[in-house]
């Protein structure tokens, strides 16, 4: 009798094991997906220098008081904004100006301050870092 339980015991916990595996494993990984929506498409390449410009201009406008790199901070982190959207002008061009005119909705409920003061030209530039960003 008495090994009859212990091997029933082996396979409930070997089961039970295998439920909490699937869980911790799985989910956050669909959560994860839910929260990039990564859009599928062509990367254009990222010429060095302009993603370097890009980086120096985003150290100095303040992004990092709401954006981390790596982690989601007030706002997304750099590195999902890049796992969304494909290196393209179109997504370029839109994410520059919804750096300018502020936004919320693409990522939950916080908002993005409008950025007024900057050129469509710099945002860009910025833009173009952050997807540069994308995890290989
Ligand atoms: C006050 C906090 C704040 C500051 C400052 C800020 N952001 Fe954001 N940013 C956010 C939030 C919040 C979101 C998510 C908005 C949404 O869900 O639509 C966001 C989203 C973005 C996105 C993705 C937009 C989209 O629609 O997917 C980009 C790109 C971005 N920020 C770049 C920048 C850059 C570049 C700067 C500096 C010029 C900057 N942010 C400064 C809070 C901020």
């Amino acid at each position: 009798m008495k090994p009859l339980i212990g091997g029933l015991c082996i396979l409930l916990s070997i089961s039970c094991e295998k439920e909490t595996e699937r869980i911790s494993v799985d989910e956050p990984a669909q959560r994860v997906r839910d929260y990039i929506r990564k859009i599928p498409g062509e990367n254009d390449p990222i010429p060095e220098a302009l993603a370097d410009r890009g980086e120096v201009l985003v150290a100095y406008s303040g992004c990092y008081d709401c954006h981390r790199r790596e982690k989601r901070s007030k706002g997304p982190a750099f590195s999902d904004i890049a796992e969304r959207y494909p290196v393209q002008e179109v997504y370029l061009d839109m994410l520059a100006r919804k750096v300018i005119t502020g936004g919320t909705g693409s990522w939950g409920s916080p908002v993005m301050t409008p950025h007024p003061h900057l050129k469509l030209e710099d945002a860009k530039i910025m833009v173009t870092y952050i997807l540069s960003l994308k995890r290989q």
